[in-house]
């Protein structure tokens, strides 16, 4: 069956059909249109299309196709053109009132209408996720309070911190995430159904009462844009590319750290695999797979950015090549998130190892150089004379704690006897508790709040 036809002489080639046919994959929008033409014909009711009677027969009959489309047979030999033209033919199998459903309605603005409601829903089911997400960190950074870590530059020793002040900094980047995700969904959660095809509908529909029936926020202002408009999803691409993005920086973390030369952290057995031929090996693949589909939700947003270029006003057939990109980032970034979250609960820090990484790197030069200058020394001077202390332990084999605060204020008079205590990581972070800081009152303060922040991120 076909939603047009009538000015055709001869039907479509075998080739075209097979070519433009979308059933394969926009069936995943099969709830979403059903549950839209309800609304619409709810909407068809109150400009007097159809009496009430004839409303609840098509209410009726599209709960059925609902049901029906649950189970495998309702697809069976199935050959129309997309998911809308499914549902009009089986509801044309169950009730001549199908022939006035789609008065006044066109399939440019009932995609939108499908992919808006449909996109809502997985937007909220990746927050919930990613609420999942932070509070597995949280936990993660309460069960190691006092561990200090080396953080990097240029993957270099830098400077220590705390290490609920490291996954303090995911958390930070998750929860900006969740608010992408909020904004996308505001752009999402708007009607476009009254749009016609692209000029507006013909029928005086109360578009506001549309809108609430579907538990929109408001409709579209113009319905030109709505023909032609994917840019709610391309917000939806976006922060899951952003998201992933964040996802794979983690996942190198981890593969790192949990190396044998950096030997900081053990991912659960349950998250990691084995070699078919090197017997020893235990490698994190759950996090290399979150890294490597990172490039592939990258590539769906890539993908429709360049669908979208150049696309004349409104409506083209290009566009439905949106949906299979979609879909794929969708699935993939709601997986990433949730391995991501069981790989984040297996983790266990063996404290001592970075520990002892930060109190042998030189990550306290810095605290030193900076107490140097609070004691009145110009810090470029400061600077320079940490650096030939760092130089001259570098030729000696010297680590921070080897030096003794008679040695220290014997290699230059500016060094006091309490700057020594700084040769310790754990020292010179106190001297960080500004808002935002590793200082260990400015952490224990961040942690407490990212868990009352965590409170108001369900949904
Ligand atoms: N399957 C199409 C899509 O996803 C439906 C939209 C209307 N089709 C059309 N030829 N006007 O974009």
């Amino acid at each position: 069956m076909k939603l047009w036809g009538g000015r055709f002489a001869e039907g479509p080639s075998e080739v075209f059909e097979r070519f433009s046919g979308s059933l394969h994959f926009d069936k995943r929008l099969v709830e979403a249109d059903v549950r839209g033409s309800q609304a619409f014909a709810r909407a068809l009711e109150r400009v007097g299309i159809l009496t009430a009677e004839e409303r609840a027969q098509l209410v009726a009959a599209f709960d059925a196709i609902l049901a029906e489309s649950r189970t495998p047979a309702f697809y069976e030999g199935a050959t129309d053109e997309d998911v809308h033209t499914l549902v009009i033919r089986k509801l044309k199998d169950r009730t001549p009132l199908a022939d006035k459903i789609h008065t006044g309605r066109s399939r440019n603005e009932q995609v939108s209408l499908d992919t808006r409601l449909w996109l809502r829903g997985e937007t909220e089911r990746v927050q919930t996720l990613l609420a999942g997400l932070l509070e597995s960190l949280v936990e993660l950074a309460e069960k190691y309070p006092a561990a200090i870590i080396t953080g990097y530059t240029h993957l270099r020793r830098a400077q220590a911190v705390l290490w609920p002040h490291y996954l303090l900094a995911y958390f930070e980047m998750f929860a900006r995430d969740w608010e992408r995700f909020d904004q996308a969904r505001a752009r999402i959660n708007v009607l476009p159904l009254g749009s016609g095809a692209l000029a507006g509908s013909g029928f005086p529909f109360d578009r506001h009462a549309i809108a609430a029936d579907l538990g929109f926020d408001s409709i579209t202002r113009n319905s030109m844009d709505v023909s032609a408009d994917r840019d709610f999803l391309l917000d939806f691409l976006y922060a899951a590319s952003v998201t992933m993005i964040h996802l794979s920086r983690l996942s190198e973390d981890w593969i790192l750290y949990s190396s044998d030369e950096f030997g900081w952290i053990d991912l659960a057995d349950g998250v990691t695999s084995g070699s078919s031929l090197m017997p020893q090996k235990k490698n994190p693949d759950s996090l290399e797979l979150i890294r490597g589909k990172c490039g592939r939700v990258i590539g769906s947003l890539n993908s429709l950015l360049v669908t979208m270029k150049g696309l004349p006003l409104t409506y083209n057939r290009d566009m439905q090549e949106d949906k299979e990109p979609l879909f794929d980032a969708v699935d993939q970034t709601a997986a990433s998130i949730e391995m991501a979250t069981v790989v984040a609960q297996s983790v266990t820090l063996r404290e001592a190892i970075p520990a002892k990484a930060a109190e042998e790197g030189w990550v306290v030069a810095t605290d030193l150089a900076e107490a140097l200058a609070r004691a009145g020394v110009p810090f470029h001077s400061a600077h320079k004379l940490v650096g030939r202390l760092v130089l001259e332990s570098v030729k000696a084999g010297k680590k921070p704690t080897d030096w003794t605060a008679a040695e220290l204020t014997a290699f230059a008079p500016e060094f006091t006897a309490e700057m020594a205590a700084l040769l310790r990581p754990a020292e010179g972070m106190k001297s960080r508790e500004v808002p935002g800081g590793t200082g260990p009152l400015a952490v224990a303060a961040a942690l407490k709040e990212a868990r009352s922040r965590l409170a108001s991120l369900r949904r």
